[in-house]
């Protein structure tokens, strides 16, 4: 039997992570959920923002769901970001954010692109330091790191074409980067995509400064299929995209590595609506969705996108989206749908 550990963080995460379970369970799977903590509500009555047992639950299962969690403002001593704790834990190097059309009028239509980014290097590496009155950051760019990461956006691009046949145009990986300045490590991470390409004659390359590619999101966003890049520009392009279907509380997301995968929505713990049972609980949906595609279940995966467009079609829709209905709502429909 399949185990999803679920971690629910806090905020608006204790909402949307029970409805996308709920969601899973209603597939009549045979899923085993076990549950974990890990947070900032957490942290203030142990100590330990993910302790060691949430760690060996997601070993143990392989495969998590996440909500999301509070950063505290200022430093906090002690804590530490559960999700950035997981990523190195389990280095998981690759984040997936698909970012699809919704049948409704607050999403561009025909969109279909993934962006693949790097996950645990580049300016977010941890590097960082003052001198005098100069701050420096550092922006480490390995071959290893970068290798790995530009094979997952072309095993992804072959995956895609030959899933649901929806381009017919053919595959095709963007590189997108800034060698132009930062010629030493962008010009490496462009050294290692074309070095990549060539084993995958199949799938079309194409590489595009990160400046441009911002505006292209916005101008042509229809016209692009796998995007891969580093990890701050993947941070900033896919709360960028996620804009164009709907906004941060949609965009689904995974973290994946060689021995487990996080798959979490793209937002925040909104602590804002937190507890208001408004929060739009798509984004954790259709994470769940990825969850079941990563673990062979592509065939419940597509009832829940299918049962999650219905749901839209039919108009139940969260604030967010531009509707008065509430999480049970939204997610009551989903289950109705499915
Ligand atoms: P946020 O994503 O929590 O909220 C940004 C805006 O989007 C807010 O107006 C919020 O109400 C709205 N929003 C977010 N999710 C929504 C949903 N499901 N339904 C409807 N509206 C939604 O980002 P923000 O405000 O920058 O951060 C809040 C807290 O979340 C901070 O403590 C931050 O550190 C944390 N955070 C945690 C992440 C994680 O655990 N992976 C990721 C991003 C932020
Ligand atoms: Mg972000």
């Amino acid at each position: 039997m399949t185990k999803i550990c679920l971690i629910n963080g806090d905020g608006v995460g204790k909402e949307v992570i029970p409805a996308a379970a709920e969601v899973l369970a209603a597939l009549g799977l045979g899923l085993e959920f076990v549950e974990a903590y890990a947070g900032f509500g957490h942290f203030t009555h142990s100590g330990d923002a993910i302790p060691d047992a949430t760690l060996a639950d997601v070993a143990a299962c392989g495969v998590a769901l996440f909500g999301a969690t509070s950063s505290p403002s200022t430093k906090v001593a002690g804590y530490r970001s559960p999700i950035l704790a997981l990523r190195k834990a389990f280095d998981l190097y690759a984040n997936l954010r698909p970012v699809q059309s919704l049948p409704g009028s607050f999403s561009r239509q025909d969109l279909n692109l993934l962006i693949v980014r790097e996950n645990t290097e580049g300016l977010y590496a941890g590097r960082e330091r003052l001198d005098g009155d100069t701050a420096i950051a550092e922006r480490v760019i390995t071959r290893r790191g970068s290798t790995r990461i530009v094979r997952v956006a072309f095993e992804q691009a072959r995956k895609r074409v030959r899933g649901s046949g929806f381009r017919d145009r053919g595959a095709v990986v963007t590189v997108v980067h800034k060698a132009n300045v930062l010629k030493v490590t962008d010009g490496l991470f462009r050294e290692c995509a074309l070095a990549v390409a060539k084993d995958y004659p199949d799938v079309a390359m194409k590489e595009m400064l990160v400046d441009a590619m911002a505006m292209r999101l916005v101008r042509d966003p229809e016209n692009f299929d796998v995007i891969v890049t580093t990890n701050l520009f993947g941070d900033i392009l896919s709360d960028e995209a996620s804009a164009l279907i709907g906004g941060l509380g949609v965009a689904p997301s995974a973290n994946v590595g060689e021995k487990a995968a996080v798959f979490e929505p793209v937002h925040g713990s909104a602590p804002d609506i937190a507890g208001q049972g408004v929060a739009n609980p798509i984004g954790a949906i259709l994470s769940a969705a990825m969850l079941l595609d990563h673990i062979g279940q592509g065939e419940a995966a597509q009832r829940m996108r299918r049962a999650v467009n219905a749901t839209i079609e039919q108009g139940v829709l969260p604030r967010d989206l531009g509707g008065m209905a509430t999480t049970r709502e939204v997610t009551r429909g989903v289950v109705g749908n499915l």
